[in-house]
């Protein structure tokens, strides 16, 4: 099924009739909680078969009304992004490499049998909300505005079939840390029973099912006063893949890193991927290979392995200080932060938030966005 080639949509615009009043705004975004905070607008853009993507829409936040039947309730196709907006000193919002979000939409959309929704749209969508909210962007180092594209099906029908009808939608939420602990390095629980995604399922797809999985192995690591779950590999249980949320590096003690390959079982990071790019200019060797459980525990025991990180849009880029697993607990490092995670994280950061030169175009200022008033 074809399900991209259809005419751009122009967004209407119908504003929030009682919208946030400003000081309501600022207390939010003193110190945001990551997820629990929301902007006053959505926007939506629908598509059915035959009719592709219409009724673009920048309006109201509001609850969706759905159907008991709704397919995504049932068969739970959906899919969605993760992204950021970033208040520079000067005033402007930026977003960081957008595009590749659209694509990788595009690529979660096309594993999912969903209609792929063109880039263009789907950057549009994005810059409408950001600029219609954009006072809701915090300013200060480790705050930013978390964008959440996505995806589901709507069509009302529970024989078992790719759905004809989905709807677009974008929300926005004001952030701060992904981790509120306080520490340098976070703890993590190596799985050794549950495992997150299989050769020829959707580990590289960004769909909801694969976060519905993997919160059992999330539970079991917070019981065990864990921050975040590691998963190995489906077939041995030997590989290290990723983690619930985030793509894992490690730092060898030659001052290469490594980092495993995308193999189809692990979602491609953005942040991933930068940190490859900016790690290789700046002279390090990055080998994209598999890397085992038992030869990490090993090499953090020799030293060959002097850190790890965890990198993602929502947790940038985070040390691991420690790993537990069902037999025992082994330290990285001195159980904080490294040097190299340091100097990779400000890089990144340092392009993120305007404070070094886009030399990549990796940054796309949100311009004021053309909208129709809604009739
Ligand atoms: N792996 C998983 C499972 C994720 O949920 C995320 C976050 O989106 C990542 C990796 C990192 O991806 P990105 O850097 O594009 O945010
Ligand atoms: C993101 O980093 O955007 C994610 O989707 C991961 C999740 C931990 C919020």
């Amino acid at each position: 099924m074809n399900k991209t080639a259809t005419p751009q949509p122009e967004f209407t615009l119908e504003r929030h009739p009682q919208p946030t009043p400003a000081a309501a705004i600022t207390a939010s975004l003193a110190d945001p909680v990551f997820g629990k905070v929301f902007t006053d607008h959505m926007v939506t853009i629908r598509w059915k078969e035959g009719l592709g993507w219409h009724d673009a829409k920048v309006g109201p936040r509001r609850a969706f009304e759905i159907d008991p039947a709704c397919a995504v309730l049932h068969y739970a196709q959906e899919i969605f992004e993760g992204m950021k907006a970033y208040r520079r000193e000067n005033g402007e919002i930026s977003l960081f490499r957008p595009q590749e979000n659209a694509k990788r939409f595009r690529a979660s959309a096309s594993r999912m049998s969903m209609p792929e929704l063109p880039e263009a749209l789907f950057v549009g969508a994005v810059e409408a909300l950001v600029d219609i909210d954009r006072a809701w962007v915090p300013g200060g180092e480790g705050s930013s505005l978390y964008l959440r594209p996505f995806m589901f099906a709507i069509e009302n029908y529970l024989g078992v079939r790719a759905a004809s009808e989905f709807l677009f939608c974008v929300i926005a939420c004001p952030v701060g840390p992904y981790f509120k602990s306080g520490k340098s390095a976070v703890t993590v629980w190596a799985s050794d029973h549950y495992t997150r995604a299989a050769p020829g399922g959707t580990g590289a797809a960004k769909c909801g099912g694969n976060y519905a999985a993997s919160l059992i192995a999330q539970t079991e690591a917070s019981s065990q006063g864990c921050d975040q779950v590691v998963f190995l590999d489906a077939a041995s249980h030997r590989w290290i893949e990723e983690l619930g949320g985030m793509n894992i590096f490690f730092v060898m003690d030659d001052n290469s890193l490594r980092t495993p390959p995308l193999s189809g079982t692990i979602l491609p990071g953005i942040t991933r991927a930068s940190i490859i790019e900016l790690a290789r200019a700046e002279g390090f060797t990055v080998n994209e290979a598999p890397y085992a459980f038992d030869e990490w525990q090993a090499d953090a025991a020799s030293g060959r392995v002097k850190e790890t990180f965890a990198c993602g849009t929502a947790a940038v880029v985070t040390a691991i200080g420690a790993v537990r697993h069902a037999g025992g607990e082994f330290k990285i490092g001195d159980g904080g932060e490294g040097a190299v995670t340091r100097q990779l994280r400000t890089l990144l950061t340092d392009i993120q938030r305007g404070k070094a030169p886009d030399t990549r175009g990796w940054v796309r200022t949100v311009e004021a966005q053309p909208v129709t008033a809604a009739q």
